[in-house]
């Protein structure tokens, strides 16, 4: 059985920290689910870590649904949150109906997360009255990076944080089940996670989040000239990996692979009437 969005609610009631990470394909999913992560996020960072892309902008929904499937087939007990990407919900209910029924139905999660404050809430109530859990996404929206100028720190002068606060209890009304909470300042994030009773994950928005999200490629140093401030690298896999695939071009290139052991063998007396004329 999955985790639910009552268990991950149940989480936050008992002060259970919540981890979330993101996973974009079967093989770092099965590692996520592993290593015992509730929460797993198909994040539209993939438009960035797995597509090469500057930004999130490009990404589309159908995407979306290939990298959401593969997770989906890789786990059986994390709670799956499907991405909305840019345009897919910001035009109207309807699109956003259609494409939150496409991260379910084909992409197999079991909730979705779109980016927006007290603009997105009748988006929203529209997608969870149709029976899909919706996870919220205020403080840095990456789809509105140009309308932000950049990748900065949200919420720093009060009328910004009082903005924020006002869309996380806008977004809670319309009944979302949890916010992310991107790069806003810890005493802001501490203060929007005591006065809601949904849980907030953080991600660069200090400890008092009721969990944490990061990014998979930023936790295992897939990227070793990128770390972003509020990531920390638990491995650093990047010049590990580099290193395996150099030895393998050596030994390809020396003759010293493969080996015996890593080939096989045909019984002498049919390789023998093979090779009769
Ligand atoms: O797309 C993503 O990975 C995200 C997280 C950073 C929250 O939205």
């Amino acid at each position: 059985m999955r985790v639910t969005i009552n268990d991950i609610q149940r989480m936050k009631n008992k002060t259970d920290k919540i981890s979330m990470i993101t996973a974009y394909d079967y093989t770092s999913a099965i590692l996520s689910e592993n290593a015992g992560v509730p929460v797993i996020l198909v994040g539209d960072s993939l438009g960035q870590v797995v597509m090469g892309y500057d930004s999130t902008i490009p990404v589309t929904m159908d995407d979306m649904v290939h990298h959401t499937r593969m997770v989906s087939r890789a786990t059986n007990a994390s709670h799956i949150v499907g991405d909305l990407p840019f345009m897919s919900y910001q035009v109207g209910k309807d699109d956003a109906l259609v494409n939150a029924g496409r991260l379910l139905k084909e992409g197999g999660c079991q909730s979705v997360k779109l980016e927006g404050g007290t603009s997105v809430v009748d988006v929203v109530e529209a997608i969870v009255t149709s029976g899909i859990p919706v996870m919220g996404h205020i403080g840095l929206t990456p789809q509105s990076v140009n309308q932000l100028s950049g990748y900065k720190l949200q919420g720093k002068t009060v009328g910004p944080a009082k903005k924020i606060i006002e869309d996380a209890i806008n977004l809670e009304d319309a009944g979302a089940y949890a916010i992310v909470l991107e790069l806003i300042p810890r005493e802001l994030a501490e203060h929007i996670t005591n006065q809601l009773s949904i849980p907030t994950i953080g991600i660069g928005s200090g400890p008092m989040c009721s969990g944490q999200v990061q990014v998979f490629h930023d936790l295992i140093g897939l990227f070793p000239d990128f770390k972003p401030r509020h990531s920390r690298r638990y491995a650093d896999l990047a010049p590990r990996i580099q290193e395996a695939i150099e030895n393998y071009v050596r030994d390809v290139g020396s003759g010293c692979f493969p080996g015996k052991d890593e080939s096989f063998g045909m019984d002498p007396a049919t390789l023998e009437e093979v090779l009769k004329k």
